[in-house]
């Protein structure tokens, strides 16, 4: 479970987040939406600590993230993070990128991590590209080699940060099609996206952000639906 009580964080004199509280429950799927510069990204950075915060607590499984003593290495082991683009290790074939990191962090060796890794490549259908090397990738295959690079990791949760904006229209649709697969086998998900369509039909629950506060949150068919801030209304106004 993902805790978030209150948190606030500013870079310079601008605030960022400003108090957000949210919990999301193992097996859940969450999806973010709102307007450039809300906060969207910021609150992920958060979640796996790769950014402090000024006040507040994170908790995953209720160890906090942003405590003095906490292991952030070993906690950022259970958080996958996959961002708009990812630069894959060009002179590595698609196969030794996934490889990687668990041969690197986890320490496993080579014989397991390849099959931890052609395993992850299968299932998001890149079953036949274990030997091309990342430049040879169409970038919705190059996004889902970034997605089975953070499952290699056995990861608890995962978080996704608009996967799909840099992705010629044709190709968001595979992309889309493994995370709806990742959430259908259960898996904890945090997807900021623009793509309301999709965030309808996977999400348990909706978030929109506006300027730093999360200005609501419920079921798709609830937030759509029957948009309760001006806010709200304006932007999904905005982007049908
Ligand atoms: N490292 C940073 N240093 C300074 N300001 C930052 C930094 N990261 C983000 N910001 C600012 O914080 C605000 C929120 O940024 P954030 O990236 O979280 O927005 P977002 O909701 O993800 O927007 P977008 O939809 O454009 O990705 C923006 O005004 C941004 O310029
Ligand atoms: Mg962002």
């Amino acid at each position: 479970m993902i805790e978030i009580q209150n948190v606030r964080k500013s870079f310079g004199s601008l605030e960022v987040l400003k108090g957000i509280d949210l919990t999301v429950q193992k097996g859940e799927v969450l999806t973010v939406i709102g307007g450039s510069g809300s906060g969207k990204s910021t609150l992920l950075t958060c979640i796996n600590g790769l950014e402090p915060i000024d006040s507040g607590r994170i908790l995953l499984d209720g160890t906090e993230v942003h405590a003095k003593g906490t292991d952030l290495n070993k906690l950022r082991r259970k958080v996958g993070i996959v961002f708009q683009q990812w630069n894959a290790f060009p002179h590595l074939t698609v196969l030794e990128n996934v490889m990687l990191a668990p041969r690197k962090v986890l320490g496993l060796p080579k014989a397991e991590a390849e099959a931890i890794a052609v395993k992850q490549l299968t299932h998001v259908g890149l079953g036949d590209k274990l030997k091309v090397y990342p430049s040879r990738l169409s970038g919705g295959q190059q996004q889902r080699m970034a997605i089975a690079r953070a499952l290699a990791m056995s990861p608890d949760y995962m978080l996704f940060d608009e996967v799909t904006s840099a992705l010629d229209p044709q190709l968001v649709g595979e992309v889309l099609d493994t995370l709806r697969l990742l959430a259908q086998e259960g898996m904890t998900m945090i997807c900021v996206t623009h793509e309301m369509k999709f965030a309808r039909e996977v999400s348990d629950r909706v978030a929109f952000f506006h300027k730093g506060v999360m200005a609501e949150i419920a079921p798709p068919a609830e937030l759509f639906g029957a948009p309760r801030t001006p806010e709200l209304q304006t932007f999904l106004s905005a982007t049908h």
